[in-house]
């Protein structure tokens, strides 16, 4: 069983949906979950040794939703090194758009870059192609939970 910190940064709710998702899946497979809708840097410093799943879409122009801003801010601008975490991201995102899933991308290469390490692939998940973007996230977070220890 592990300790997981679900981080929302969503716009009109579909990011949220996934995120609910979610933890109902790693909370059935024995996970202690919390879900953070409006994250600060003190709860993300809580899964410092644990594990992080950030699940956003994109706005703007590959921009990341104002509910994730001041999160990603304080990992950039606070947090230089954070080799312990280990994370996952489901980045929401629409193809028909220039910048395709940029938050969760830019999300991914900053914790990247301050040494995190990403347990399994991005999923991008686009709504283009899939209105449900569930359906897509579930069997992903399955899999996902099976890396926790
Ligand atoms: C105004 C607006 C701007 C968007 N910009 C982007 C973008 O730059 N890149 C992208 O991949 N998707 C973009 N999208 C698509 C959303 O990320 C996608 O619809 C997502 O499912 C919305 O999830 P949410 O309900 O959690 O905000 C945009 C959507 C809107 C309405």
């Amino acid at each position: 069983m592990a300790q997981v910190g679900i981080f929302v940064g969503t716009v009109y709710g579909n990011a949220l949906l996934v995120a609910e998702d979610a933890e109902a899946i790693l909370t059935k497979q024995g996970h202690q979950v919390t879900l953070f809708e409006e994250g600060t840097l003190e709860a993300w410093q809580c899964y410092r040794s644990h594990y992080a799943l950030v699940v956003t879409s994109t706005t703007g122009q590959g921009n990341l939703p104002d509910s994730i801003v001041p999160l990603y801010e304080a990992i950039r601008e606070q947090l230089g090194y954070q080799p312990e975490l280990r994370y996952g991201i489901i980045a929401l995102g629409d193809s028909s758009y220039d910048h395709f899933c940029g938050a969760g991308r830019s999300f991914d290469a900053l914790l990247q870059e301050q040494g995190a390490a990403r347990l399994g692939e991005r999923l991008e998940i686009d709504a283009m192609e899939q209105p449900e973007p569930e359906v897509v996230s579930g069997p992903w977070v399955q899999q996902w939970g099976t890396l926790l220890k």
